[in-house]
């Protein structure tokens, strides 16, 4: 009876506690909606502090609390980057909700780009699944580790479609294709976000960079772009409008000039485009220092007009630049600006605080996560490195190795052994502790049955030939199969590490010359952050198994496709040109009034100088290598044969407002199990504004016993067929389409159908 007694009490006691605590604090007691707590909280701020919620700021975990807990108190923050110590953090945000005025807890961001421990290949690479599913899964591991660190916003997805491998940030890109992009930038939102985003384990996503980024002439990061409102619609903003629909918080400009206009001062771009026709209700974020950049780019004189430029045109957090803090009450003041821009911005980052659920609670209990590299977390890992390799060749099935006929296996390469370089740019918390090698994962599985000769040859992948060269030869001579471990450290790609020549670097091409010359099979694994040029190669070598930069399990995974234990179904994100001067070169060009054929090309040693002019062709070529890529978007082999027959559509004519079923039959006519990537492209054969030889439509990932077949089916509404027209609105128009089902953009497996009124 005591004890009852004593329980209820307690009971009492704590529920008195609760409901004072709650009372005192107006936030927690409003049961109504975010917009309603948002409302009632702006209504008790200050300018000054409204202006902080706008203000993001960068330190450390040893500095940060000293350099920004007073500012923090008087309310001056509203969001911190790069600080990830989950103690600093939870120091910062009791700082924040316990001492400044009105208890506004921080958004602690970080650019958690590709996993945050544990890492996944490269967004790319993640692109070359095909699997959005598989994406999601890797996103949420990354979400989960990165909230377990206390932060609560990644810079990520970035979704900038780029028909440039010399641009260095095409490692975190999706890659060339649109609708490859919005399934992929789908995919990553819903994974750091999840339903609800106050759940454990889930983040604020931000997709970046808006917009055009991914354009930058010649591939040179930060440079201007030039691009058509047609192009801007058709290709670059849709990934940014397929994360806006999966619910993706925020966005961040980007650095680049757009048509005259740097984005971060682009009305186009962010009232238009992202809040009046899109209806954007989260807040855009500027990239580092971007507002100050203003006046380098020539478009302000000074900071002042910088501010003003900026959240005129709709930046509401300003990264980095101190120019909001520093200019926004003067402007206001001086009635440059109008208050009501403040209001709006504040209330935008306050209602994401609050979805995020961190007024209720801002603190992190990293005991609650499973911790670090958790089991699962290294199995997605492992599984997206896998679906992510390409296998670009594969004479005479030198792949996969038999494991049981092997005695000597050489492993060559600056990249068989380099765990900090097999994860790929960004990978700011990464532990390359963590990675598993393809040296060590061979050794592991064969070291006990085969005799593994491993010769780095090369100190980073840029060394030029040396006297390791002849020990790799040796090396070679000796063993039954050569495997090189062949592409790019990871510092050359990603964020102002662009490239002129996108061959393999240093000497590399020459090592692959001599171990050809000892005669023995040579497989070439490539572990790179760009598609490469590889003419200099491809001939030389019997496979290649391009496996990007595959993250933590990059080892595990190649290994399993190395020994047949999976086969790969990585598909090619982007176009593998044949020289660099072909850049841009991409599936969904336009067709042009000339376009080439194999007929009628002449190549540049076959010209008769005295001939007249006309016998070249007369087409859109290049004299000096073939209109086609090296490998073209979509392509990936695997280890059996795919073959596709009977495409058909299920009418041939459709109105609009209709859906049109495509299907094919899909057969694997190898002995192998394997995965295919069906893929539907479709041209519309004549537009108001010309469209382009081949769009995809839709892909889906199919697993195939030998033997086995399938039927392929796709479903397109005729809004799937729309494009921006004349007037720049999306239009289906009527009219003839062709459709083809395949393996990869080069199918010639193609059916027709016509839209009718
Ligand atoms: C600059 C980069 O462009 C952007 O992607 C990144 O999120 C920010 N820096 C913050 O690190």
């Amino acid at each position: 009876m005591k004890e009852l007694f004593l329980v209820l009490a307690r009971s009492a006691i704590l529920y008195l506690g609760i409901m004072a605590a709650v009372m005192s604090n107006p936030l927690q007691s409003d049961p109504s909606s975010v917009q309603q707590r948002v409302d009632a909280l702006l209504a008790r701020m200050t300018l000054a502090e409204k202006i902080g919620q706008m203000n993001q700021q960068h330190s450390d975990a040893a500095t940060a609390v000293s350099s920004l807990g007073d500012a923090i108190r008087r309310g001056e923050v509203g969001s911190v980057l790069n600080v990830v110590d989950v103690d600093t953090i939870n120091e910062l945000q009791r700082i924040a909700t316990e001492e400044s005025r009105l208890g506004i807890p921080l958004l602690v961001a970080r650019d958690v780009i590709h996993g945050f421990k544990t890492i996944m290949p490269i967004p790319l690479g993640q692109a070359a699944t095909w699997n959005p599913g598989l994406v999601q899964e890797a996103a949420r591991m990354a979400a989960r580790e990165a909230a377990a660190s206390g932060l609560n916003w990644t810079f990520a997805p970035m979704i900038d479609i780029t028909r440039d491998p010399r641009w260095g940030r095409i490692a975190e890109s999706p890659g060339e294709d649109p609708y490859l992009a919005e399934t992929m930038a789908a995919a990553m939102v819903l994974g750091f976000q999840g339903e609800e985003l106050s759940a454990p384990g889930r983040i604020a996503a931000c997709a970046k960079h808006f917009a055009g980024y991914g354009a930058a002439e010649s591939g040179r990061d930060y440079a201007t772009t030039n691009l058509s409102e047609y192009e801007l619609r058709n290709y670059y903003l849709r990934p940014f409008k397929a994360a806006i629909d999966a619910g993706a918080s925020t966005i961040m400009a980007s650095f680049s000039d757009l048509n005259g206009v740097p984005a971060t001062a682009n009305e186009f771009l962010m009232r238009q485009v992202l809040r009046e026709e899109w209806r954007f209700e989260g807040f855009v974020v500027s990239d580092w220092a971007s507002i100050r950049q203003l006046s380098i780019h020539g478009l302000t004189e000074n900071d002042r007009e910088s501010g003003k430029a900026a959240v005129s045109a709709g930046i509401d957090m300003d990264m980095m630049s101190h120019i909001f803090s520093r200019y926004l009450a003067g402007l206001i003041e001086d009635g440059e600006i109008d208050p009501a821009l403040i209001d709006a911005a504040a209330a935008k980052i306050l209602a994401l605080k609050f979805r995020l659920g961190l007024f209720d609670n801002a603190q992190t209990d990293p005991s609650a996560y499973p911790g670090f590299a958790a089991p699962d977390a290294l199995a997605v890992a492992r599984e997206a490195a896998l679906q992510s390799a390409v296998l670009l060749k594969n004479d005479d099935r030198a792949l996969p190795l038999d494991a049981g006929k092997l005695d000597r296996l050489a492993v060559i390469g600056p990249l068989a052994d380099a765990p900090y370089e097999q994860l790929g740019t960004w990978i700011f918390d990464g532990d390359p502790r963590l990675s598993v090698t393809p040296l060590a994962a061979l050794r592991a599985r064969l070291g006990d049955t085969v005799d593994i000769r491993y010769v780095r040859a090369m100190k980073t992948s840029r060394s030029r030939v040396s006297p390791a060269f002849d020990d790799a030869v040796e090396a070679a001579k000796e063993s039954d199969v050569a495997l090189l471990f062949l592409g790019e450290e990871s510092i050359l790609s990603g964020e102002a590490h662009s490239r002129a020549n996108i061959d393999l670097p240093g000497d590399q091409a020459e090592l692959v010359r001599r171990i050809r010359a000892t005669g023995k099979p040579v497989i070439a694994v490539i572990l790179a952050g760009r598609p490469l040029t590889l003419s200099n190669v491809v001939d030389e070598v019997d496979a290649i198994l391009f496996a990007w930069h595959p993250g933590t399990m990059g080892g595990e995974a190649i290994t399993d496709l190395l020994l047949g234990v999976a086969s790969p179904s990585g598909r090619l994100p982007a176009t593998f040109p044949r020289m660099v001067g072909q850049v841009p070169i991409y599936y969904n060009q336009k067709n042009t009034g000339k376009p080439p054929s194999d007929d009628k090309i002449v190549s540049i040693d076959e010209i008769d100088t005295h001939a007249p002019q006309t016998s070249f062709g007369m087409t859109a070529f290049h004299l000096d290598t073939h209109y086609t890529p090296l490998f073209p978007f979509g392509h990936g082999l695997s280890y059996t044969t795919f073959e596709y027959h009977d495409i058909v559509t299920d009418r041939d004519e459709i109105r609009l407002g209709d859906t049109l079923k495509v299907r094919a039959t899909l057969v694997n006519t190898g002995d192998t199990p394997a995965d295919e990537v069906a893929q539907l492209y479709v041209r519309d054969l004549a537009g108001s504004l010309t469209r382009p030889v081949r769009e995809l439509k839709r892909y889906r990932r199919f697993r195939l016993e030998p033997g086995e077949e399938t039927v392929v089916e796709f479903e397109l509404h005729t809004d799937d067929l729309a494009f921006f027209g004349r007037d720049m609105q999306a239009v289906t128009e009527p009219g003839g389409f062709h459709a083809w089902i395949g393996g990869s953009s080069d199918t010639t497996l193609r059916t027709g159908f016509r839209i009718v009124e």
